[in-house]
């Protein structure tokens, strides 16, 4: 067995163990997938200061995220069908997560349900919110996180229709996904993923079946998406939604300074600069591109976070650097859930912390606190690189 020493181990155990449907909905962006890359590279770019002869004793990665005490300041993205990744998927997440001390945000198109990831875990985590042309259903989800004493809301603003994104069409993805040849033969040769879901009955969409109006086939992602949420929502809805839930708010898919301007006068407590993991519009800027105009515009306003492409500790580092208060990861935890559920989700927050740990070290830093734009180097043309749009 080989010895998991970095998320790119963890990945290719996932790429093992889980059902080509479900990894290559993970591992996809949409169109031309440009995006998708950019996110990863463009962090990549941005190298650091090494600096010696520093005290290194008493480290720590502790911090916070919207006032919450965090054991290094990286929170895990929703991430739809997780429960398709691994038996029971969201509940092994929220479980690592809450052990060791950063926030899980369960996606409203998660497989196990609200209710039933606050029955089986013991610390409080954050529900990601999609706004369905449901009225009835948004009051109710937003009543069911509440009453499952979920901590922060964290309203998706980039998806009201779903970028394409070829493999799925082309796999028949859904929960449970369409019964072609090639998927039962494929599902039929992951032995420890099919065990694991024959265990289980939670392999629909939890909070979605049963309480959503006319629900064709949920079962088909793509259609049903198209079918259901809503694309009507605009800043107004915002406004409804935070008085609604009245609790911590996070705005996620934040990457234009614009629409920057608008999240910091909402009221939200936090913003996401995303572009939904390269998912979304193919073509857009990285995230790690438009993190530093943004906090320049509103970063004294506004909590701002970020995700996309965040695959280390070092790339954590550098997301804090810019002058991120967190960053968001979504494939890491994936990987790990895939590879070895709740066991896999822990080995990769430990990797990032420990990453984080050595690279801040190495850096001359020893706490959170003490991370500056000081300890990297950002290639010249890194951001602003771009024509101004012109106006009207
Ligand atoms: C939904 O959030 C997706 O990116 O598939």
């Amino acid at each position: 067995m080989t010895v998991i020493t970095s998320i790119d181990d963890l990945k290719a155990l996932y790429a093992k163990r889980v059902p080509k449907v479900f990894y290559d909905y993970c591992e996809t962006g949409s169109w031309s997938e440009q995006t998708f890359h950019d996110n990863e590279r463009d962090w990549d770019e941005i190298r650091f200061r090494q600096r010696v002869a520093v005290d290194m004793t008493n480290r720590s990665t502790a911090s916070t995220i919207i006032g919450q005490d965090v054991a290094m300041p990286v929170a895990l993205s929703p991430v739809g069908l997780a429960g398709m990744q691994h038996a029971d998927g969201e509940i092994h997440a929220a479980r690592a997560a809450g052990k060791f001390g950063v926030p899980f945000t369960l996606s409203t198109m998660s497989i196990c349900s609200i209710e039933d990831v606050a029955e089986n875990t013991d610390k409080p985590f954050w529900f990601q919110l999609y706004v369905m042309r449901d009225k009835g259903f948004l009051r109710d989800i937003i009543e069911r996180a509440k009453a499952a004493r979920c901590s922060a809301l964290v309203l998706t603003l980039d998806l009201q229709l779903l970028g394409q994104r070829h493999k799925d069409i082309k796999n028949g993805l859904g929960a449970p996904p369409k019964l072609t040849l090639r998927n039962i033969i494929d599902m039929a040769t992951k032995v420890r993923w099919g065990l694991g879901m024959l265990g289980t009955k939670r392999r629909f969409f939890g909070n979605i079946v049963g309480h959503v109006k006319g629900v064709d086939d949920p079962s088909d992602l793509i259609a049903w998406t198209h079918q259901q949420f809503d694309p009507t929502l605009d800043w107004d809805d915002v406004e409804e939604i935070r008085e609604m839930w009245g609790g911590p708010l996070i705005l996620k898919g934040i990457l234009d300074v614009e629409d920057a301007r608008r999240a910091a006068q909402s009221g939200a407590d936090a913003l996401i600069v995303s572009n939904h993991g390269g998912r979304q519009l193919d073509g857009a800027i990285s995230s790690a591109r438009a993190l530093p105009d943004i906090l320049d515009a509103v970063g004294d306003q506004i909590e701002v976070h970020v995700d996309g492409g965040i695959r280390s500790g070092q790339d954590v580092l550098r997301a804090l650097a810019l002058g991120a208060k967190a960053a968001w990861i979504g494939r890491p935890w994936i990987y790990g859930l895939g590879a070895m559920g709740e066991a896999g989700v822990t080995k990769a927050l430990e990797i990032l912390q420990k990453e984080l740990d050595m690279t801040m070290a190495l850096c001359g830093r020893r706490r959170i606190g003490e991370i500056d734009r000081d300890i990297i180097l950002v290639p010249k043309g890194f951001r602003g690189e771009w024509e101004e749009p012109t106006a009207g």
